[in-house]
């Protein structure tokens, strides 16, 4: 009895753990953003809006930004799921300015 508590309190945890961290700002994977960045993002920026790149701000800068993307000035015009954003983040932040391989798009 108390073994198959602990399994299913193990396995709870264990779940709650990865959901928490599949949500947690900062893991998205780059490679993905940048499909994505592409897709959703430069449809604009390096047109009709600004030349926006990876390598347009800096680490800390895409930080502030994204810590509340509703503040962006264009957040209305896309829909983009929680898990798409943070890959966006990732790809952004991770070739920023000041990082170890800054990136432009262009
Ligand atoms: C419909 C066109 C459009 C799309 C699509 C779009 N943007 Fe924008 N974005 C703008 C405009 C217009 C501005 C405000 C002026 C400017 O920076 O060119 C802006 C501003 C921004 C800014 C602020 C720039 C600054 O230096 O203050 C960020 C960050 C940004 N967009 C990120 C994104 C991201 C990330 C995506 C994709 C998820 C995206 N945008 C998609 C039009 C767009």
């Amino acid at each position: 009895m108390y073994r198959r508590l602990t399994l299913i309190t193990a396995s709870a945890l264990i779940t709650l753990f990865a959901v928490s961290m599949a949500f947690a700002m900062g893991d998205g994977n780059a490679r993905k953003g940048k499909f994505l960045y592409r897709k959703n993002c430069r449809t604009c920026h390096g047109s009709s809006a600004s030349d926006l790149s990876p390598s347009s701000k800096t680490q800390a800068e895409w930080k502030a930004m994204f810590a509340d993307t509703s503040k962006i000035k264009c957040s209305g015009d896309w829909t983009i799921s929680e898990q798409d954003l943070n890959d966006i983040y990732a790809y952004l932040h991770g070739y920023a300015k000041d990082s170890p391989s800054p990136a432009s798009c262009s």
